[in-house]
């Protein structure tokens, strides 16, 4: 006897006379002719079942309502010729409903769960189990589980020990505040959630591991972001007696797995930019490489002009930044106005733009520009006729080039050039491995301070700190920061020296830092290592662009949890017993 039990996408033409179980969802409810026709949805699809007038259960059937949960009987027999539905796998059958049994009814949805139109993100949170009954929710989360799945058979297969790191602990840097959890039984006392498991991973290759892998949850108390969470999820890896090659290669090799046996596609090698690089040609330092688009440098062009803003900008060690826009003379005034909004967003004081018509030039700064400026400016920018050229200007050439490459980005969106089912993947190694903190004016490591200087460069935080380049590498999707890492320092008294050049006093590295520093003196190997977001490489390979839509239960964008209202005040007594009063701002 065959199997009556079956899921709602299972059916197909061969299966009719068969006799069915079905248990699920009301997707969609029509009554036609004197016949009800129900679209059962399971997590499997949706099968069409009918009840027909002459059967005992059609009056409850005249009842049911969307989103009900029902367990059904039936046969299963060909649709009337004409009534197929080719977009349903089980679209060239239905099942005539003997059985009919409710299992649960459902309040009305607050949105319709069997559409994909768009609803108010707050309310999709609100009703997150419903949201996540929706098609492309239920395929985002198994894509994620089979990136994951393939993640771990990846580093299984070479080796790495998969080992999991404790949430509560001692504070680990990475750029963010810690979240704290007050200790009852010590009270006065905190543990912090890692930001990462950075320190105990390094550990735990002083303890020998020589290959650990994790999918670590961090949690960082940041300031708001769109491709950000309070709490996400990492790919973590560390790696003992390893090059920064050997490092690029793993993780490289990996992607290429991922991308394989999830999506079917074949990546190519990963070209590896220089930071300088990187920024030259794209003034970012997670270049988008799915098109073109090199910036250049205009400054030699302006050398003598009277344009006061470029001069200005070029007298004081500045950049003048040129970037073509491809079919852009055809652009209004309007439209240059509004590039204009958005490069003041992205930190410009101002832009010029250039539109190279059929009819001649026009700019927006045309009284300052010579001709033989305009034949300079089309050869360094690559331009030709139809196209426009956007110019920014700034003291800081870094600003120049950044609002420039934010600019680029706008540009290639607006050109069509940001393909999502595209992917192109790339390195950017050689960091600087100091920063300006343009909070506190202190220098901040590019990375993080477990971070080893370039080779041969170890001195050179005594004697010009702001010289040294970093073993630091950024892996890069789309334009997107998919993941950092670093060859670490490995023997303690570099340590040290790196956290007093970031202005810590003895007392500070030892309070914080002092076991760590400890560990690396016990024969801690050369190691390194890295983290992706797991969360933005899953909204990438899903063409998504918000990694909310990746997350079964993220917060919204206000860093609430608006379906269970966290954050929220808890008991007075709770306070007691952790010895913590709210003093109300
Ligand atoms: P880093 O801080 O660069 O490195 O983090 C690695 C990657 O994690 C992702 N990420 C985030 N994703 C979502 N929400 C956030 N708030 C968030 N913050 C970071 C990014 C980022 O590239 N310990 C080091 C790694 C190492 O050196 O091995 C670290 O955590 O994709």
């Amino acid at each position: 006897m065959d199997k009556v039990r079956t899921s709602c996408g299972a059916l197909r033409a061969p299966d009719e006379g068969r006799r069915a179980e079905l248990c699920g969802w009301i997707n969609r409810r029509r009554d036609h002719g004197g016949l009800i026709f129900v679209d059962l949805r399971d997590r499997d699809g949706v099968t069409q079942i009918v009840f027909d007038p002459q059967n005992a259960n059609f009056r409850d059937a005249e009842h049911l309502r969307h989103e009900d949960v029902l367990k059904v009987r039936g046969n299963v027999r060909r649709r009337p010729a004409g009534t197929e539905n080719v977009r349903l796998a089980t679209g060239e059958v239905e099942v005539a409903v003997a059985e009919l049994e409710i299992l649960n009814r459902s309040a009305v949805p607050p949105f319709q769960v069997n559409a994909d139109d768009t609803v108010d993100e707050n309310l999709r949170l609100e009703y997150r189990y419903l949201d996540l009954r929706r098609n492309r929710m239920q395929e985002n989360l198994r894509v994620r589980h089979r990136i994951v799945k393939a993640m771990r058979d990846f580093f299984d297969a070479r080796e790495f020990v998969e080992i999991e790191t404790p949430m509560l602990i001692k504070s680990t840097p990475e750029g963010a505040r810690d979240y704290l959890v007050p200790s009852r039984v010590h009270p006065g006392t905190f543990y912090a959630l890692p930001q990462s498991p950075q320190m105990l991973k390094q550990i735990l290759m002083v303890a020998g591991f020589g290959r650990y892998m994790q999918i670590a949850r961090c949690m960082r108390d940041e300031d708001q972001r769109a491709d950000r969470q309070p709490e996400f999820t990492q790919l973590d890896v560390e790696m003992s007696f390893c090059t920064e090659d050997d490092v690029l290669e793993t993780m490289e090799s990996c992607m290429r797995y991922v991308w394989k046996t999830v999506l079917g596609l074949e990546l190519a090698a990963f070209p590896r930019l220089s930071h300088e690089e990187a920024i030259a040609k794209y003034g970012l330092d997670k270049p988008d490489l799915r098109f073109g688009l090199e910036l250049s440098d205009a400054g030699f062009i302006f050398e003598d002009t009277e344009f006061v803003v470029f001069r200005s900008a070029l007298e004081a060690g500045g950049a003048v930044v040129a970037l073509r826009y491809p079919g852009g003379a055809s652009l209004s005034r309007r439209d240059f106005d509004a590039l204009t909004e958005a490069a003041r967003e992205f930190g410009a004081k101002g832009m010029v733009w250039l539109a190279l018509g059929s009819d001649g030039v026009k700019s927006s700064a045309a009284k300052f520009l010579s001709d033989a400026n305009v034949v300079a400016l089309r050869a360094a920018a690559g331009a030709e006729t139809g196209d426009a050229i956007l110019l920014f200007a700034d003291p800081r050439p870094e600003l120049a080039y950044a609002v420039a490459g934010k600019m680029r980005n706008e540009v290639g969106q607006r050109c069509g050039m940001r393909d999502p089912s595209q992917y192109a993947f790339c390195w950017v190694t050689g960091f600087p491995y100091l920063e300006v903190d343009e909070a506190t004016g202190k220098p901040a490591p590019a990375h993080h301070p477990f971070t080893a200087p370039a080779h041969g460069q170890w001195d050179l935080i005594d004697t010009d700190p702001q010289k040294m380049r970093a073993q630091h590498y950024d892996m890069v999707l789309n334009g997107y920061e998919l993941g950092s890492g670093s060859i670490r320092n490995h023997v303690a008294e570099f340590q040290r020296k790196v956290f007093k050049r970031l202005g810590l006093s003895d007392e500070q590295i030892e309070d914080r830092f002092g076991f760590f520093i400890e560990a690396l003196t016990y024969g801690a190997p050369p190691h390194g290592g890295m983290a992706l977001g797991v969360d933005r490489l899953v909204m990438l390979a899903c063409g998504e662009t918000s990694i909310r839509d990746v997350i079964a239960f993220p917060k919204n964008q206000a860093f609430r949890d608006v379906m269970m209202d966290a954050p929220s005040t808890v008991p007075e007594q709770s306070l007691r017993d952790l010895g913590l009063r709210i003093v109300t701002p």
